[in-house]
């Protein structure tokens, strides 16, 4: 188990399924302690025609409310003796969380087949979508 994902990443936006893809890492995590668990939440700028950076209304509330979350996240993990990472990045969420995987030799990504969106026809939403597509480690879809 451990030579297969020693280094597990949550793609966290809150929702309730990424909520149940937490659960299930923690599940794994439970197996052995050596397992590390990072939670990485992109606060998403690219829809946004309005971007001003630092100082832009509608990103400070976006920040403040990823914070929080991530907050609950690392209190809820802290009953865990692994390692535990929760990340806040800026970007487009599906390229940024598969750059993140690249760049730091993720072995597992477990992520929700759903997220914010209401549309619940398509089985998969955009980012998980990418995220299959291009990551180069295997990804545990959560439904
Ligand atoms: N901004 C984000 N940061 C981190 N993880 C995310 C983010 N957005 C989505 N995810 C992850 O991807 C999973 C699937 O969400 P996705 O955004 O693909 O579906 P959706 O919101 O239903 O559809 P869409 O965003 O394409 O309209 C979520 O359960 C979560 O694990
Ligand atoms: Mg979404």
């Amino acid at each position: 188990m451990l030579t297969v994902c020693t280094k597990v990443v949550v793609p966290y936006d809150n929702s309730e399924l990424s909520k149940k893809a937490l659960e299930t890492a923690m599940m794994l995590a439970k197996q052995d302690e050596r397992i590390e668990l990072n939670v990485i939440t992109v606060i998403d700028v690219t829809g946004s025609i309005y971007y001003y950076g630092n100082g832009d209304p509608v990103r400070e509330a976006q920040l403040k409310e990823a914070k929080e979350a991530l907050n609950e996240v690392e209190q809820k993990l802290k009953a865990l003796p692994n390692k535990i990472k929760t990340y806040l990045l800026e970007g487009n969420p599906a390229s940024s969380i598969v750059d993140f995987v690249k760049q730091e030799n993720v072995d597992l990504i477990v992520m929700g087949s759903r997220g914010l969106s209401g549309l619940k026809e398509i089985f998969l939403g955009s980012v998980s979508h990418y995220v299959v597509q291009k990551s180069c480690c295997p990804v545990f879809i959560v439904k």
